[in-house]
């Protein structure tokens, strides 16, 4: 990169374009300010945007996670071909219309990115993570229909020897520091693959958005984002054991306290908390502020909510407010009413059906994946 006094990246005599701007980013629906962060490629959705939503997360504020750019993908002539030597017969394709003409079924599940809360290491932990700095935006929850792979992978003749498959979607080549990664695939247990993985054709209610994987995606429920590969193209159905870049080097627990190489390929997320706030929020002392927020984990629902305004000497339990869908996040509210002006940290800890709790603080690994530890919200009170 060339740096003048102009800026990164701006030679003289070139154009001048303004030091601040950023790449166009690849992703196709608006992306206003107030909604949006925007990092490079990818859109994290902003918390206070969600304040007063319903429990859905509108698709025009859903995060959004591309390696490289969205595709425009002609549902009329695509195709999802299965392929592999766990097949009895051979590749079988099918169309938009073979999926939309078999049983349907409806999942109300979030997505998460493993990254999401990254900043946080540094922000929070003063452990500095490389990669997208995402704050708590990059997870969002929709109800998505289509058809279960498992009935997929029984129409397409997966024999008993399968033991992985390897979904690959048709957006272009990841690139990493020069290096070729090709298109993005990650490994899927088929144990996995036949509980709960849905091939999701509608997102809330209407076909999926170009940004969210349109034609078809999967959608892993409780699983890290990069499972759920969007713009399916093809799922190899293999009798041994499969791997990518994206479960040998990306997507793992790197570095001090790990195993040489990283931990074993990342599946669930953990239990998460998130106010419905800016960063930081502001609010008027003396008076009664009703403060707003979500929780999620990987392994089930969330049962119990506290929230700490003395940096988590006492806690006070949260409202939880809705029926808590097993694979969704809970909505919850607390009434607070801060005594006087000054600086301080909301907290909010959430407990799941499995007794996992928030930890205070996250196990750092050095990609940074994997913040679920108790958040520090800062607020203003004036
Ligand atoms: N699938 C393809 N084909 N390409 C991608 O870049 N990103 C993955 C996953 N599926 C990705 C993909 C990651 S890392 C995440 S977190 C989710 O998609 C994000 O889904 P969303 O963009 O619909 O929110």
């Amino acid at each position: 990169m060339t740096s003048t006094e102009d800026g990164p990246g701006v030679r003289r005599g070139t154009r001048r374009t303004a030091p601040e701007a950023a790449p166009p980013p690849g992703i196709r629906k608006p992306l206003p300010p107030r909604l949006f962060a925007v990092h490079g490629t990818n859109a994290e959705t902003r918390w206070e945007a969600l304040r007063g939503e319903d429990y859905l997360t509108p698709d025009d504020l859903f995060f959004v996670r591309n390696h490289t750019a969205t595709p425009l993908i002609d549902a009329a002539t695509w195709r999802l071909t299965l392929w592999g030597d766990a097949l009895r017969g051979g590749p079988v394709a099918f169309t938009y219309r073979d999926l939309l003409g078999m049983p349907a079924e409806t999942l109300t599940a979030f997505i998460e990115c493993a990254g999401n809360g990254r900043r946080l290491y540094g922000e929070q932990q003063y452990q500095e993570a490389p990669g997208t700095p995402w704050r708590l935006g990059a997870v969002g929850v929709a109800r998505w229909r289509g058809v279960r792979l498992a009935t997929l992978l029984e129409r397409a003749g997966m024999s008993d020897r399968a033991v992985a498959l390897m979904p690959r979607g048709l957006d272009a080549d990841y690139v990493e520091a020069g290096e070729n990664l090709g298109r993005v695939r990650r490994p899927l247990p088929v144990a996995k693959a036949l509980d709960d993985v849905l091939v999701a054709y509608e997102m809330n209610g209407r076909p999926l958005p170009p940004d969210h994987g349109h034609p078809a995606r999967l959608v892993v429920p409780g699983w890290v984002g990069a499972a759920s590969i969007k713009w399916l193209g093809d799922i190899e159905v293999s009798a041994e054991r499969l791997e990518s870049p994206w479960s040998t080097r990306l997507y793992r627990m790197h570095g001090p306290g790990h195993p040489p190489g990283g931990g074993p390929p990342l599946t669930r997320m953990g239990v998460k908390s998130a106010f419905e706030l800016p960063w930081p929020a502001r609010f008027e002392a003396g008076r009664e502020h009703l403060l707003r927020g979500r929780s999620w984990s990987g392994h089930g629902r969330v049962v119990r909510v506290e929230v700490s305004e003395d940096e988590g000497v006492s806690w006070r339990p949260a409202r939880l407010r809705d029926d808590r869908h097993p694979r969704g996040w809970v909505r919850w509210t607390l009434p607070w009413t801060p005594r006087e002006a000054g600086n301080l940290r909301l907290l909010a800890r959430a407990a799941d059906e499995t007794g996992a709790v928030q930890p205070d603080r996250a196990a750092y690994n050095l990609l940074g994946y994997r913040f679920d530890a108790v958040v520090r919200h800062p607020v203003v009170v004036t």
